[in-house]
């Protein structure tokens, strides 16, 4: 049986980690974009920025789905929304069109350091609240997709 604490700590924990590696992504851009760097470099970083995105939501989603999280299609549609605004973004790069750097910290801002405070906290209370140990007590050591929730809610 793993205890809510530890449930929370270990999922928690991994989103955490992925943050902290996502905001020096969007550090490296910023400060491409600070010094004026050359476009084929600002979009080398706008493309890792992106592509670093992608991942942490593919992780966060499978988490989301394995604590049967009550806000994961919401939550997946702004993932959507984000990465859409980020290749759009990489897209413009790829025309020539930079933004002012105060233009792309407002960008990061709302798409990614607000999504973190008020959405992706959203599922850490979740999880804080106890509803996901009663699940992830009976999934597979794996964490595949596929849990007996269910089964071990009633138990
Ligand atoms: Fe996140
Ligand atoms: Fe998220």
């Amino acid at each position: 049986m793993l205890s809510q604490n530890l449930v929370w700590q270990e999922t928690v924990g991994r989103i955490q980690k992925e943050h902290e590696e996502l905001h020096h992504s969007t550090a490296r851009f910023l400060d491409q974009v600070r010094q004026n760097q050359p476009i084929s470099h600002l979009i080398e970083a706008m493309r890792h920025l992106t592509q670093h995105l992608k991942l942490h939501f593919e992780t966060e989603e499978q988490l989301m789905r394995r604590a049967s999280f009550p806000g994961l299609h919401t939550h997946r549609l702004l993932h959507e929304a984000c990465m859409n605004q980020f290749r759009l973004e990489t897209d413009f790069l790829g025309l020539g069109q930079v933004r002012s750097l105060d233009e792309y910290e407002e960008m990061i801002h709302t798409w990614i350091t607000e999504h973190m405070r008020m959405q992706d906290r959203r599922f850490e209370d979740f999880i804080g609240s106890g509803v996901f140990t009663r699940f992830a007590s009976s999934a597979p050591p794996d964490g595949c997709e596929s849990t007996s929730g269910r089964e071990a809610q009633g138990s």
